[in-house]
């Protein structure tokens, strides 16, 4: 896909917006009120950015947000990644199916990961007909034409891609927060992990030119964000394929240079993948933040090997090393698998001490879900249920004890805090985020948020603390 094409695909959908921005308006004017929309989003920060650009879509079109799942365009953006995400999805469907009756205006779009599947799109052809747009991945940007088609038609409309090499820019977006926003860097994956599901519906790794990605962070700052988070599957292969020569390490030196940006995170590295240019670049610049994401999956080599992950515990281990001789407070965070088929007690012992050795200071643990089409969900030698939970809470147990012991460690140090939001059950308290990626409450007031505040850390209560301002 050239730029001519790209630039032509943005006229097109603005044609499209236009459309249905007549509809909307008649249809308000029928109903005599706004129409609403809402969007219910599973899963990761891919999917969380895809939704701001979906309701910038909607918003543009004349619809007004709500946080109603009863509303008039009811947007689930799916998640595949484990079995409990789809179920979830099916579960909220059955639910709509009742409100959709009481309100047949209403139209309900599915998208997101779930939707490259192609048993899923059967059960909803089959099982959901009341749902009027399925579209996938790799066509969000075509929202106002998805929505045309389907008036124009009066049918369910279903429009999946396999894959693209295109990337529309200078798409409207609804962002959520003022002050801080996710910056795609990259989409899709090529690692093909044994277990995961992602570079199937995700598709090939591609990754947005340094330009664009530059004027997009440019453009933020003017409107008043001051943290960006890079988001890529695998943040720490950005730049293949660009005509341009550029590692991830570099694009960061140039985020770093921005002006009037204050904090840069990213999300997620792939071990296998982590230079030790990046580690210059971030003990080098003081607006990256003091955490690294860095999934470990299991702590044996058999398993890491099946796994297809191409590192091993030892590589693992000397990169953390490396992380934290550099960067001696920094936060290191992990995922990690329990019950990969053929996963013996041995294998997860090996895991148990690498969480020993590392000490993280939050690690996802996940319970192994088997994904159809993957090369693991062939493998026979799938644990027990009841093993893998004995494994799963002896691990959480282990992590809790290691995180609570990392949080008491900065206790009575002042750190830099973000303001982000009052907090959710003492509104005299605000939230923050410290640069490591841990939340402090603290006395303040709503002017505070999007600005960042020295605060001293008083106490630890699991895995945040309480503190108060030191400084204005
Ligand atoms: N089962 C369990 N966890 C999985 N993840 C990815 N695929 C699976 C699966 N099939 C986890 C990995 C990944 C995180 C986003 O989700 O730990 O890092
Ligand atoms: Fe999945 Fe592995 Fe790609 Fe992460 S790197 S999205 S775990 S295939």
């Amino acid at each position: 896909m050239n730029n001519t094409d790209v630039t032509l695909e943005l006229e097109r959908q603005n044609y499209f917006i236009e459309q249905c921005r007549e509809w909307v308006k008649k249809q308000s004017e029928i109903l005599k009120r706004p129409l609403t929309c809402t969007a219910k989003t599973f899963g990761c920060q891919m999917n969380a950015k895809d939704s701001e650009k979906l309701i910038g879509i909607l918003i543009k079109i004349g619809y007004v947000e709500t946080d109603s799942e009863n509303a008039d365009f009811v947007l689930y953006n799916t998640c595949t990644v484990r079995e409990n995400a789809n179920l979830k999805v099916y579960g909220h469907l059955g639910y709509m199916q009742n409100l959709k009756k009481k309100n047949p205006n209403m139209m309900i779009a599915m998208c997101g990961c779930m939707m490259q599947e192609p048993e899923v799109v059967e059960k909803i052809k089959k099982s959901y007909k009341f749902v009027d747009i399925v579209f996938g991945t790799h066509n969000i940007f075509k929202l106002a034409e998805l929505i045309y088609r389907r008036i124009e038609t009066g049918k369910m409309y279903i429009d999946i891609w396999k894959d693209t090499d295109m990337i529309v820019e200078d798409l409207p977006i609804e962002r959520k927060f003022s002050f801080k926003s996710g910056v795609n860097i990259m989409f899709g994956c090529d690692n093909f992990c044994s277990y995961c599901i992602v570079p199937y519906v995700r598709g090939r790794e591609r990754s947005r030119k340094p330009d664009d990605i530059i004027k997009e962070i440019e453009q933020l700052v003017k409107d008043g964000v001051v943290e960006v988070m890079l988001l890529g599957q695998n943040v720490n292969s950005y730049g293949k394929g660009l005509d341009e020569e550029i590692t991830f390490a570099e694009l960061l030196r140039r985020v770093d240079e921005i002006p009037g940006l204050k904090r840069i995170r990213f999300m997620t590295s792939h071990p296998k993948d982590l230079s030790d240019e990046l580690i210059e670049v971030m003990k080098n610049s003081k607006k990256i933040c003091r955490h690294l994401h860095l999934p470990i999956q299991s702590g044996s080599n058999r398993i890491l090997k099946i796994m297809n992950r191409k590192y091993t515990r030892e590589k693992y281990l000397e990169e953390v090393e490396k992380i934290k001789a550099a960067m001696p407070d920094i936060a290191i965070t992990t995922d990690i698998i329990v019950g990969f088929p053929g996963e013996t007690e041995e294998d997860f012992l090996e895991t148990m001490d690498i969480v020993k050795k590392v000490r993280y200071d939050s690690a996802f643990t996940f319970i192994y879900s088997k994904r159809t089409g993957t090369p693991a969900a062939k493998m026979e030698n799938q644990v027990p249920k009841d093993v893998i939970k004995d494994r799963f809470d002896r691990l959480l147990e282990e992590i809790q004890k290691i995180s609570a012991e990392e949080t008491q460690k900065r206790i009575g140090s002042i750190q830099p805090v973000l303001v982000e939001d009052v907090n959710s059950h003492d509104d005299s308290l605000m939230t923050g985020r410290l640069s490591h990626n841990t939340l402090v409450h603290f006395k303040g007031t709503p002017d505070m948020i999007g600005r960042i505040y020295n605060v001293k850390l008083e106490s630890a209560k699991g895995f945040y603390y309480m503190g108060t301002i030191v400084e204005e």
